[in-house]
């Protein structure tokens, strides 16, 4: 079972900060997944949320603030007063800890909510810039996003969220197209997704910190998890578990 890190180190690193996509780089794991948005004045960003009030000390939408705007806030201290002053992260910055790494790199476009015209471009940009393109997963539960990097860049890896169990999910997948399902815990054991599997569809799995599910998972085909809790699962897993010093 491939292990990648949800949001970075995100139990015991505030999510999508670079404090957690370091701790990441450095444990034995098979990738990493994180979430961008696009600021006001276009600048692809790593954060989970519309807003920056779960996970900040400001409050608003990132589509709202420029990016020197959503730069004053601190990224950190709401988990821990250990990480205070721990910024917003570009997708520049985050891919950079990564390019000279061998883990796969997720990024999931979150454009479900607000409609982010041209982000698709912009990330692919990005990742061509740095040369990152063999190196790269584009998700998202926006399904007109999957289907655009499609379009645009037909030999980079794209994959179709999923909350619920769809029927059909092989066929539909074909029709995106995607080229990998990653599905919601619940639906990962259900016939649907059991039969993709069967079919040669790469299955990745979201969210899975407990040694308890993941049980559920082994030799079912599945490709690999995501995680807050990757040591944690390189145990359960029988990786090495050795964190290499910063
Ligand atoms: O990409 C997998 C997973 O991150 C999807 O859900 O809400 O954690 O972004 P969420
Ligand atoms: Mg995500």
């Amino acid at each position: 079972m491939k292990i990648y890190a949800h949001r970075g180190y995100s139990s015991k690193y505030p999510e999508n900060t670079l404090a957690a996509f370091y701790a990441a780089a450095n444990l034995p794991i098979d990738g990493v997944e994180f979430d961008v948005h696009l600021t006001k004045d276009r600048q692809v960003v790593v954060i989970h949320d519309e807003t920056i009030d779960r996970t900040s000390n400001g409050k608003g939408f990132v589509k709202d603030m420029t990016l020197q705007e959503l730069r004053e806030f601190d990224y950190g201290s709401w988990f821990s007063k250990e990480f205070a002053g721990a910024r917003i992260p570009t997708l520049k910055e985050v891919l950079s800890v990564f390019r000279s790494t061998d883990l796969h790199v997720n990024i999931e476009l979150k454009s479900d909510i607000f409609v982010y015209s041209g982000l698709e471009e912009l990330v692919l940009r990005e990742v061509e810039s740095l040369e990152m393109l063999e190196q790269v997963v584009i998700s998202s539960f926006d399904h007109e996003a999957v289907a655009r990097v499609a379009e645009l860049a037909p030999n980079l890896e794209n994959a179709a969220l999923f909350v619920n169990t769809i029927l059909d999910i092989a066929e539909y997948q074909g029709k995106l197209p995607a080229k990998a399902l990653h599905v919601s815990l619940p639906s990962a054991v259900r016939r649907p997704v059991r039969e993709a599997i069967e079919k040669g569809s790469v299955v990745r799995v979201w969210t899975v910190n407990e040694v308890e599910h993941a049980a559920l998972l082994t030799n079912t085909g599945v490709d690999a998890i995501f995680t807050d809790e990757p040591e944690t699962m390189l145990s359960f897993f029988g990786k090495r578990n050795v964190l290499i010093e910063e």
